[in-house]
C-alpha cells in the first residue's frame, strides 16, 4: 500500500480523534494538527464565543479555510471537527489529500464521552440528549460513510483505534 499523504481523522463530536490523533502523532513521529486548535488561534476565541458573536457561518468559513491549509501540506496527522468532513469542499481536499478514518461510535458511547465536555461544543451545549445524538448522527451518516476507513471504536481503547489504524497504512513510519 502506497504511503499516504497525511493521516486524517474525522467522525462525531467526542469519537476520540484529538486522543488518537496525539497517539498516532507519537507512533509515526509526523505532528498532530487539530483543526479545531487552529481556527481557535486564527480567531483569538474558543469555539462556543465563535458561534456566539459571529455565527456558525463564520466559524465554517475559517474551517474551510484552515482545512485548504492542512490539506495542501503532508506527513501531518490531522484531526478535524466533526463537521469538518460534511462540507463537500472539505471532504474532497480531505479525501485527496491522504488516507481518512471515521472514528464512529453510537450515541451513547458519544453521550458518555462528551461528559462536562459539552459547554466547550455549541451544537450540543444546550441539549446533548440522546436523542439529540441520534439525530445528528442519522444526518451526518451518509457523509462519515465516505471516509476511506471507518473504525468502530466503542468497545477499543484509544491506543488499539490507533493501532488499527497504523495497520491500514503500513507505509507511514512507526518511531515507537
Ligand atoms: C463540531 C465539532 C467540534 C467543533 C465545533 C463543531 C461539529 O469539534 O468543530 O463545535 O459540527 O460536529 P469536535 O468534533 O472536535 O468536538
Amino acid at each position: 500500500m502506497a504511503l499516504p499523504r497525511n493521516i486524517i481523522l474525522v467522525g462525531f463530536m467526542a469519537s476520540g480523534k484529538s486522543r488518537v490523533g496525539r497517539i498516532l502523532a507519537r507512533h509515526t513521529g509526523w505532528p498532530l494538527v487539530d483543526a479545531d486548535e487552529e481556527i481557535v488561534c486564527r480567531c483569538g476565541k474558543p469555539i462556543p464565543q465563535i458561534f456566539e458573536e459571529e455565527g456558525e457561518a463564520a466559524f465554517r468559513a475559517v474551517e474551510r479555510s484552515i482545512i485548504a491549509d492542512l490539506c495542501a501540506g503532508s506527513g501531518r496527522i490531522i484531526a478535524a471537527g466533526g463537521g469538518a468532513f460534511v462540507d463537500p469542499d472539505n471532504r474532497r481536499r480531505m479525501l485527496d489529500s491522504g488516507l481518512v478514518f471515521c472514528l464512529g461510535a453510537r450515541a451513547e458511547t458519544i453521550q458518555r464521552r462528551v461528559g462536562k465536555g459539552a459547554a466547550a461544543r455549541p451544537l450540543m451545549a444546550g441539549d446533548h440528549s440522546l436523542e439529540r445524538i441520534q439525530t445528528l448522527l442519522a444526518q451526518r451518516a451518509e457523509v462519515y460513510a465516505q471516509a476511506h476507513h471507518t473504525i468502530e471504536t466503542d468497545r477499543l481503547t484509544p491506543d488499539e483505534v490507533a493501532r488499527s489504524i497504523l495497520g491500514l497504512c503500513p507505509g507511514i513510519p512507526s518511531e515507537k
